[in-house]
């Protein structure tokens, strides 16, 4: 790992250049940011916990057809992706009124929206990653009308079969963040999900207790984070508690 090329280093994540041209290593690192990196800490074995979560759900949405980055699991905290030009877009899909959305515009929180919305932010740190509208994506062209109809249905989609994945885990998704790519394959592009699907980037409630599962302990202060996490990856079925332990004895 000492001889690889960094290509990026993201708040949660480090690229290295991949064994073949069109791909790339995604490590998943234990540090934890909120609010643009204002608030920072590590949590021992998120890389890992994430890192097999976002593998799970990847390959079943690979198993509906839904076009990912994400090529194999390469060990702990690696995996081998599809290097994409990534489209500088982070999209939130929203059933649940709640974070961001509740302090913009004063719904209540926790109500249930009568169909998903679909956001669209600019990623760019430096200005805090702006909410923006589709008319602000096609004009300064981020994106094409024909890769943002492609996002939209994708994201679509995704949420429809997720959201009954966590249901059957008695987890209800609220909201998450996905981010796409165009991939090149002779001279022709089309639009990938890149990224991770995490708690890191989902919220997911307790479907009886409405417990938070997600980055929200973090950001929220309410503890118990990794735990949270672990309860996510044993519903899920890819982490049993011992080879969790056993993991981290010799991985950090
Ligand atoms: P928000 O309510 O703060 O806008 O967050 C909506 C969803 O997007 C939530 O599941 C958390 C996720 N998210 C990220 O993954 N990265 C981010 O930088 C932000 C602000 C939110």
């Amino acid at each position: 790992m000492k001889n690889r090329k960094k290509l990026y280093e993201g708040k949660a994540k480090i690229l290295y250049k991949g064994p073949e041209a069109n791909t790339l290593i995604q490590y998943f690192k234990d540090d934890a940011t909120a609010f643009n990196n204002k608030k920072k800490a590590q949590i021992p074995g998120k890389g890992v916990l994430n890192n097999f979560i976002s593998e799970l759900i990847m390959t079943r949405l690979k198993d509906i057809n839904i076009p990912t980055h994400f090529i194999k699991r390469i060990n702990m905290r690696e995996q081998l992706i599809k290097k994409l030009e990534i489209i500088p877009i982070e999209v939130v899909v929203r059933n649940i009124a709640t974070g961001s959305l509740v302090k913009r515009l004063g719904i209540k929180d926790g109500k249930i929206l009568s169909r998903p919305i679909i956001e669209f932010y600019l990623k760019d740190d430096k200005l805090n990653d702006p909410l923006v509208s589709e008319e602000h994506i096609l004009v300064f062209d981020w994106a094409s009308h024909h890769e943002l109809e492609e996002i939209i249905s994708l994201s679509s989609r995704i949420n429809d079969f997720l959201t009954g994945y966590f249901f059957s885990l008695n987890i209800r998704l609220i909201d998450f963040k996905l981010e796409f790519g165009r991939f090149w394959k002779n001279d022709e592009t089309s639009v990938i999900l890149a990224d991770e699907i995490s708690p890191d980037n989902c919220r997911l409630w307790d479907l009886k207790t409405n417990k938070k599962l997600d980055k929200d302990r973090f950001r929220q202060d309410l503890g118990d984070v990794d735990k949270a996490y672990k309860e996510v990856a044993y519903r899920l079925g890819v982490l049993s508690e011992n080879e969790f332990k056993k993991v981290i004895k010799n991985d950090l």
